[in-house]
């Protein structure tokens, strides 16, 4: 069975409440709910994880290397855009990361337009909405 970790950085558990006319006005457990559904259809053992902080992202991507994990799904949230740490740990640890956001970051302000996670990542899943994550899933399921 693959074991895959979902990660959401800062301000994804205001999901519901924060800005719904970018993010949708589904909340954080909305998104985990609907890929636990689909993880059991394609025999993924899935851990799902949220946190504000970016060391905690680190320990996270650290915890999944020891742990012998097979993918990560990331929304690291604006430290997409400033993380040269979490950058560092993708590149480390070595496990195939799939980058998603909710929003299209290329069609918002042209700060969103840099992310340090694409460079160490399989690939980028941008401006689907809770399908993002899906599709993120399936390609997972795909790569492994
Ligand atoms: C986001 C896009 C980021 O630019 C933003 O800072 C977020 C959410 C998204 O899922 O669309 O927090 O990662």
């Amino acid at each position: 069975m693959l074991k895959i970790a979902i990660i959401n950085g800062p301000n994804l558990n205001l999901l519901g409440i924060r800005e719904p006319s970018v993010y949708g006005s589904f909340t954080l457990n909305d998104i985990e709910n609907e890929l636990l559904i689909l993880s059991k259809e394609l025999n993924i053992e899935l851990t799902c994880k949220q946190t504000n902080h970016e060391g905690q992202i680190i320990d996270w991507l650290h915890y999944c290397y020891a742990n012998n994990f097979d993918g990560i799904i990331l929304n690291a949230g604006a430290y997409t855009h400033t993380s040269i740490a979490i950058h560092d740990a993708i590149k480390a640890i070595k496990i195939p990361v799939i980058e998603v956001h909710l929003s299209n970051v290329f069609a918002r302000e042209e700060f969103r337009h840099k992310s340090y996670i694409s460079p160490v990542s399989k690939g980028q899943i941008t401006g689907f909405g809770i399908e993002s994550y899906l599709l993120a899933l399936r390609a997972m399921k795909d790569l492994n």
